[in-house]
């Protein structure tokens, strides 16, 4: 507990708020987050989710991901007007003590290019780009088509 916020998992009880915040606090990309998502996110990994509560409103989320392989952030949004405040930090710190207790020595997020907010606060808490990698994507639901740039 620190600045009135609480941190604990999130869970299949918390889904249609979380959505609701995510449109709202949540960085904007083209996003297709719903119900389903999250289902089955929980179902695979219960901690996954970790949620700053305020009187049981969320302000603030990230999704701590392990995929067996490597450890991943996703999602990390507060809202906005609880915004500097450490509840990033405090969410982040949580994610990566899982990471830490799962045996990860190295943790990633993907940020948007044009995100400054987002990079201000990654570089904050001791992220830095890796200029020589770049996402490569392929979707699976439709025609092969090339990646949008
Ligand atoms: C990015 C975001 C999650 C930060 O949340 P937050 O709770 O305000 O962050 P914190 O208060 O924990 O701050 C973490 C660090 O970032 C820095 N920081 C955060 N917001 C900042 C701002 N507006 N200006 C300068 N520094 C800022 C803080 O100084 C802090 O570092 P410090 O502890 O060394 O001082 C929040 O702004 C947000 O939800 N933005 C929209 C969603 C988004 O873009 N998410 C990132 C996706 S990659």
């Amino acid at each position: 507990v620190s600045n009135g916020h609480v941190l604990r998992a999130g869970g299949a009880a918390d889904i249609d708020r979380l959505l609701a915040f995510w449109r709202t606090s949540a960085e904007d990309t083209d996003r297709e987050d719903d119900r389903v998502a999250v289902e089955r996110l929980l179902l695979r990994d219960p901690e996954a989710l970790i949620l700053a509560v305020e009187d049981d409103d969320i302000v603030g989320s990230v999704i701590a991901g392990w995929d067996g392989w490597r450890w991943h952030l996703y999602r990390i949004a507060v809202r906005q007007d609880r915004r500097q405040r450490g509840i990033a930090a405090a969410l982040i710190a949580a994610a990566e003590a899982r990471f830490a207790a799962q045996g990860a020595r190295r943790v990633d997020a993907m940020v948007l290019e044009g995100n400054t907010l987002g990079q201000t606060a990654w570089a904050a808490l001791g992220y830095a780009p890796q200029q020589q990698w770049r996402r490569w994507v392929r979707r699976l639901d439709g025609p092969v088509q090339p990646a949008p740039p």
